[in-house]
Protein backbone atom coordinates (compact mmCIF):
# COMPACT_ATOMS: atom_id res chain seq x y z
CA UNK A 1 0.00 0.00 0.00
CA UNK A 2 1.15 3.63 -0.54
CA UNK A 3 0.53 7.05 0.04
CA UNK A 4 2.08 8.09 -3.06
CA UNK A 5 -0.86 10.33 -5.16
CA UNK A 6 -1.40 7.65 -8.66
CA UNK A 7 0.17 8.82 -11.98
CA UNK A 8 -2.55 6.61 -13.50
CA UNK A 9 -5.16 9.06 -14.05
CA UNK A 10 -8.18 8.16 -12.88
CA UNK A 11 -11.33 7.03 -14.90
CA UNK A 12 -13.69 8.99 -12.89
CA UNK A 13 -12.70 11.62 -10.13
CA UNK A 14 -15.08 13.93 -7.75
CA UNK A 15 -13.12 15.93 -5.05
CA UNK A 16 -15.22 17.76 -2.57
CA UNK A 17 -18.92 17.24 -3.82
CA UNK A 18 -21.53 18.98 -1.97
CA UNK A 19 -25.36 17.76 -2.27
CA UNK A 20 -27.98 19.17 -0.38
CA UNK A 21 -32.22 17.98 -0.33
CA UNK A 22 -33.58 21.44 1.51
CA UNK A 23 -32.34 20.95 4.53
CA UNK A 24 -30.91 17.36 4.32
CA UNK A 25 -28.15 16.63 3.49
CA UNK A 26 -26.82 13.97 1.29
CA UNK A 27 -23.14 14.81 0.20
CA UNK A 28 -21.25 16.74 2.56
CA UNK A 29 -17.92 17.01 0.48
CA UNK A 30 -17.45 13.40 -0.94
CA UNK A 31 -14.43 12.30 -2.70
CA UNK A 32 -14.07 9.79 -5.33
CA UNK A 33 -11.77 7.84 -7.44
CA UNK A 34 -12.25 5.11 -10.08
CA UNK A 35 -9.54 4.08 -11.95
CA UNK A 36 -8.87 2.07 -15.40
CA UNK A 37 -9.82 -1.62 -15.13
CA UNK A 38 -10.93 -1.64 -11.21
CA UNK A 39 -14.26 -2.86 -9.63
CA UNK A 40 -14.53 -0.27 -6.64
CA UNK A 41 -17.36 -1.44 -4.14
CA UNK A 42 -18.39 1.76 -2.82
CA UNK A 43 -20.03 0.81 0.94
CA UNK A 44 -22.02 2.46 3.79
CA UNK A 45 -24.88 2.46 6.16
CA UNK A 46 -28.03 3.33 4.91
CA UNK A 47 -28.32 6.94 4.01
CA UNK A 48 -24.45 7.50 4.34
CA UNK A 49 -24.74 9.15 0.61
CA UNK A 50 -23.73 6.39 -1.64
CA UNK A 51 -26.85 6.57 -4.05
CA UNK A 52 -26.56 10.32 -3.98
CA UNK A 53 -22.77 10.07 -4.85
CA UNK A 54 -23.35 7.98 -7.76
CA UNK A 55 -26.40 9.89 -9.37
CA UNK A 56 -23.89 12.64 -9.45
CA UNK A 57 -21.57 10.70 -11.99
CA UNK A 58 -25.20 9.54 -14.01
CA UNK A 59 -26.03 12.48 -14.84
CA UNK A 60 -29.46 12.04 -12.20
CA UNK A 61 -28.20 14.60 -10.03
CA UNK A 62 -26.27 17.66 -10.51
CA UNK A 63 -24.23 18.46 -7.12
CA UNK A 64 -24.08 22.08 -5.50
CA UNK A 65 -21.04 22.45 -5.78
CA UNK A 66 -17.33 20.32 -6.02
CA UNK A 67 -15.61 19.22 -8.84
CA UNK A 68 -15.98 15.79 -11.46
CA UNK A 69 -13.44 14.84 -13.67
CA UNK A 70 -14.33 11.57 -16.87
CA UNK A 71 -10.27 11.02 -17.87
CA UNK A 72 -9.17 14.46 -16.47
CA UNK A 73 -11.69 16.14 -18.31
CA UNK A 74 -14.05 18.27 -16.05
CA UNK A 75 -17.34 17.39 -17.05
CA UNK A 76 -21.14 18.70 -16.07
CA UNK A 77 -23.84 16.11 -16.62
CA UNK A 78 -27.42 17.56 -16.83
CA UNK A 79 -29.01 14.33 -17.91
CA UNK A 80 -28.41 10.57 -17.68
CA UNK A 81 -28.42 10.91 -21.31
CA UNK A 82 -25.51 13.29 -21.16
CA UNK A 83 -23.72 10.74 -19.15
CA UNK A 84 -24.56 8.13 -21.60
CA UNK A 85 -23.43 9.79 -24.06
CA UNK A 86 -19.83 9.74 -22.38
CA UNK A 87 -20.07 6.08 -21.71
CA UNK A 88 -21.41 5.87 -18.48
CA UNK A 89 -24.05 3.52 -17.92
CA UNK A 90 -25.79 3.08 -14.68
CA UNK A 91 -28.17 0.59 -13.16
CA UNK A 92 -29.79 2.64 -10.54
CA UNK A 93 -31.01 1.21 -7.12
CA UNK A 94 -34.63 2.03 -8.04
CA UNK A 95 -34.36 -0.59 -11.49
CA UNK A 96 -35.20 2.07 -14.20
CA UNK A 97 -36.85 -0.38 -16.66
CA UNK A 98 -39.84 0.67 -18.51
CA UNK A 99 -42.28 -2.53 -17.64
CA UNK A 100 -44.58 -2.41 -20.30
CA UNK A 101 -42.15 -2.65 -23.28
CA UNK A 102 -40.62 -5.66 -23.96
CA UNK A 103 -36.97 -6.91 -23.24
CA UNK A 104 -35.44 -5.83 -26.80
CA UNK A 105 -37.14 -2.20 -26.37
CA UNK A 106 -35.57 -1.86 -22.41
CA UNK A 107 -31.86 -2.69 -24.24
CA UNK A 108 -33.00 0.07 -26.90
CA UNK A 109 -34.47 2.56 -24.44
CA UNK A 110 -33.18 6.19 -25.60
CA UNK A 111 -31.29 4.76 -28.24
CA UNK A 112 -33.59 3.50 -30.42
CA UNK A 113 -32.61 1.91 -33.99
CA UNK A 114 -34.34 3.20 -36.58
CA UNK A 115 -35.40 1.86 -40.19
CA UNK A 116 -32.77 2.68 -43.09
CA UNK A 117 -34.00 5.53 -45.74
CA UNK A 118 -37.61 7.00 -46.01
CA UNK A 119 -39.52 4.99 -43.37
CA UNK A 120 -36.56 6.34 -40.72
CA UNK A 121 -35.57 9.49 -41.99
CA UNK A 122 -39.19 10.57 -42.42
CA UNK A 123 -41.54 8.19 -40.19
CA UNK A 124 -39.29 7.65 -37.62
CA UNK A 125 -40.10 4.03 -37.94
CA UNK A 126 -38.07 1.50 -35.74
CA UNK A 127 -35.96 -0.92 -36.99
CA UNK A 128 -37.64 -3.61 -34.09
CA UNK A 129 -35.86 -6.73 -36.06
CA UNK A 130 -32.58 -5.31 -36.12
CA UNK A 131 -33.04 -4.50 -32.37
CA UNK A 132 -34.34 -7.76 -31.00
CA UNK A 133 -31.76 -9.57 -33.66
CA UNK A 134 -28.82 -7.52 -31.42
CA UNK A 135 -30.78 -7.77 -27.60
CA UNK A 136 -30.39 -11.39 -28.18
CA UNK A 137 -26.82 -11.61 -28.76
CA UNK A 138 -26.09 -9.00 -26.09
CA UNK A 139 -27.73 -11.59 -23.79
CA UNK A 140 -26.12 -14.34 -25.52
CA UNK A 141 -22.64 -12.81 -25.36
CA UNK A 142 -23.39 -11.89 -21.44
CA UNK A 143 -24.43 -15.57 -20.31
CA UNK A 144 -27.68 -14.72 -19.59
CA UNK A 145 -29.93 -17.65 -20.28
CA UNK A 146 -32.60 -17.56 -17.41
CA UNK A 147 -34.62 -15.06 -20.28
CA UNK A 148 -36.35 -17.18 -23.11
CA UNK A 149 -38.21 -14.49 -25.16
CA UNK A 150 -36.76 -11.57 -26.29
CA UNK A 151 -40.51 -10.09 -26.79
CA UNK A 152 -41.46 -10.71 -23.52
CA UNK A 153 -42.49 -7.48 -21.80
CA UNK A 154 -40.83 -6.54 -18.98
CA UNK A 155 -43.58 -6.63 -16.31
CA UNK A 156 -44.22 -10.22 -16.53
CA UNK A 157 -40.16 -11.28 -15.55
CA UNK A 158 -39.23 -11.99 -12.36
CA UNK A 159 -37.38 -9.42 -9.50
CA UNK A 160 -34.54 -10.84 -10.92
CA UNK A 161 -34.70 -11.70 -14.95
CA UNK A 162 -35.49 -7.73 -14.65
CA UNK A 163 -32.26 -6.94 -12.99
CA UNK A 164 -30.48 -9.01 -15.48
CA UNK A 165 -32.26 -7.25 -18.81
CA UNK A 166 -30.91 -3.59 -16.48
CA UNK A 167 -27.25 -4.90 -15.80
CA UNK A 168 -27.65 -6.51 -19.70
CA UNK A 169 -28.44 -2.70 -21.02
CA UNK A 170 -25.32 -1.39 -19.13
CA UNK A 171 -22.90 -4.06 -20.31
CA UNK A 172 -24.08 -3.96 -24.02
CA UNK A 173 -23.90 0.02 -24.46
CA UNK A 174 -21.20 1.22 -21.21
CA UNK A 175 -17.96 1.97 -22.81
CA UNK A 176 -15.89 3.15 -20.05
CA UNK A 177 -17.66 3.34 -16.76
CA UNK A 178 -20.88 0.82 -15.14
CA UNK A 179 -22.23 1.78 -12.08
CA UNK A 180 -24.35 -0.80 -10.28
CA UNK A 181 -26.46 0.61 -7.08
CA UNK A 182 -27.16 -2.94 -5.31
CA UNK A 183 -27.80 -4.79 -8.14
CA UNK A 184 -28.23 -7.91 -6.09
CA UNK A 185 -30.32 -7.25 -3.45
CA UNK A 186 -33.65 -8.59 -5.18
CA UNK A 187 -31.03 -11.39 -6.46
CA UNK A 188 -31.64 -15.32 -5.85
CA UNK A 189 -28.13 -17.47 -4.60
CA UNK A 190 -27.70 -17.77 -8.89
CA UNK A 191 -28.64 -14.95 -10.16
CA UNK A 192 -26.26 -12.97 -7.24
CA UNK A 193 -23.38 -15.58 -9.19
CA UNK A 194 -23.98 -14.70 -12.65
CA UNK A 195 -24.80 -10.18 -11.80
CA UNK A 196 -20.71 -10.99 -10.15
CA UNK A 197 -19.89 -13.04 -12.99
CA UNK A 198 -20.57 -10.37 -15.24
CA UNK A 199 -18.85 -7.72 -13.17
CA UNK A 200 -15.58 -9.62 -13.66
CA UNK A 201 -16.18 -10.18 -17.13
CA UNK A 202 -16.70 -6.36 -17.76
CA UNK A 203 -13.52 -5.46 -16.04
CA UNK A 204 -11.46 -8.05 -17.76
CA UNK A 205 -13.11 -6.19 -20.75
CA UNK A 206 -10.95 -3.30 -19.74
CA UNK A 207 -13.80 -1.09 -18.34
CA UNK A 208 -13.93 0.43 -14.83
CA UNK A 209 -17.17 -0.59 -12.33
CA UNK A 210 -18.97 0.39 -9.35
CA UNK A 211 -20.25 -1.86 -7.22
CA UNK A 212 -22.68 -0.35 -4.36
CA UNK A 213 -23.30 -3.35 -2.11
CA UNK A 214 -24.61 -4.50 1.39
CA UNK A 215 -23.14 -7.52 1.05
CA UNK A 216 -19.83 -7.77 2.58
CA UNK A 217 -19.15 -11.15 0.94
CA UNK A 218 -19.68 -10.13 -2.75
CA UNK A 219 -18.04 -7.09 -1.98
CA UNK A 220 -15.01 -9.35 -0.98
CA UNK A 221 -15.45 -11.79 -3.42
CA UNK A 222 -14.99 -9.04 -6.27
CA UNK A 223 -13.66 -5.92 -5.56
CA UNK A 224 -10.16 -4.42 -5.92
CA UNK A 225 -10.76 -1.23 -3.48
CA UNK A 226 -13.39 -0.54 -1.16
CA UNK A 227 -14.48 2.80 -0.64
CA UNK A 228 -16.34 3.20 2.58
CA UNK A 229 -19.02 6.34 2.76
CA UNK A 230 -20.14 7.46 6.14
CA UNK A 231 -22.50 10.61 6.66
CA UNK A 232 -21.98 11.93 3.38
CA UNK A 233 -18.34 11.98 2.73
CA UNK A 234 -15.72 8.73 1.90
CA UNK A 235 -14.79 7.54 5.36
CA UNK A 236 -11.41 6.07 4.00
CA UNK A 237 -10.45 3.44 0.84
CA UNK A 238 -9.23 -0.01 2.00
CA UNK A 239 -8.30 -3.58 -0.04
CA UNK A 240 -9.86 -6.59 1.06
CA UNK A 241 -6.56 -8.03 1.72
CA UNK A 242 -5.81 -5.43 4.26
CA UNK A 243 -8.80 -5.34 6.17
CA UNK A 244 -11.44 -7.55 6.94
CA UNK A 245 -15.19 -7.10 6.63
CA UNK A 246 -15.09 -6.33 10.84
CA UNK A 247 -13.23 -3.47 10.21
CA UNK A 248 -15.20 -2.22 6.98
CA UNK A 249 -18.22 -2.68 9.01
CA UNK A 250 -16.59 -0.51 11.97
CA UNK A 251 -15.22 2.35 9.39
CA UNK A 252 -18.62 2.48 8.39
CA UNK A 253 -20.03 2.79 11.76
CA UNK A 254 -17.27 5.22 12.53
CA UNK A 255 -15.71 2.63 14.92
CA UNK A 256 -12.97 2.70 13.44
CA UNK A 257 -10.63 5.03 11.38
CA UNK A 258 -7.99 4.82 9.09
CA UNK A 259 -5.15 6.83 8.35
CA UNK A 260 -4.33 8.24 5.33
CA UNK A 261 -1.34 6.05 4.88
CA UNK A 262 -2.91 3.30 5.67
CA UNK A 263 -5.89 3.63 2.42
CA UNK A 264 -5.94 1.92 -0.62
CA UNK A 265 -6.01 5.63 -2.44
CA UNK A 266 -4.26 4.16 -5.69
CA UNK A 267 -4.85 1.13 -7.92
CA UNK A 268 -4.03 -1.89 -6.93
CA UNK A 269 -4.19 -3.78 -10.76
N1 LIG B 1 -34.30 13.08 -3.56
C1 LIG B 1 -34.04 13.26 -2.28
N2 LIG B 1 -34.74 14.14 -1.52
C2 LIG B 1 -34.46 14.32 -0.22
N3 LIG B 1 -33.52 13.67 0.46
C3 LIG B 1 -32.80 12.78 -0.22
C4 LIG B 1 -33.02 12.52 -1.61
N4 LIG B 1 -32.12 11.57 -2.03
C5 LIG B 1 -31.39 11.26 -0.93
N5 LIG B 1 -31.79 11.97 0.16
C6 LIG B 1 -31.19 11.91 1.49
O1 LIG B 1 -29.79 11.97 1.37
C7 LIG B 1 -29.15 11.07 2.26
C8 LIG B 1 -28.31 10.09 1.47
O2 LIG B 1 -29.17 9.23 0.75
P1 LIG B 1 -28.67 8.10 -0.25
O3 LIG B 1 -29.85 7.59 -0.99
O4 LIG B 1 -27.53 8.62 -1.04
O5 LIG B 1 -28.13 7.00 0.78
P2 LIG B 1 -27.53 5.55 0.49
O6 LIG B 1 -26.15 5.53 1.07
O7 LIG B 1 -27.66 5.21 -0.94
O8 LIG B 1 -28.46 4.62 1.40
P3 LIG B 1 -29.06 3.14 1.14
O9 LIG B 1 -27.99 2.20 1.57
O10 LIG B 1 -30.22 3.08 2.06
O11 LIG B 1 -29.42 3.01 -0.29
C9 LIG B 1 -30.27 10.43 3.07
O12 LIG B 1 -30.41 11.14 4.26
C10 LIG B 1 -31.48 10.59 2.19
O13 LIG B 1 -32.65 10.65 2.95
MG1 LIG C 1 -28.79 3.88 -1.96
Amino acid sequence: MTTATSTVTPVMQGRNLVKTFGRVVGLDGADLDLFPGEVLAVVGDNGAGKSTLIKCFSGAHVPDSGEMTLNGNKITFRSTHEARGAGVETVFQTLAVSPALDIASNLYLGREVRKGGFMGTVFRTLDKKRMRQESAQHLKDLGISTLQNITQAVETLSGGQRQAVAVARCAAFGSQVIILDEPTAALGVNESARVLKMIQDLRDRGLSVILISHNMPQVFEVADRIHVARLGKRAAVVNPQSHSMNDVVAIMTGAMTVPVEEQQLTPVR
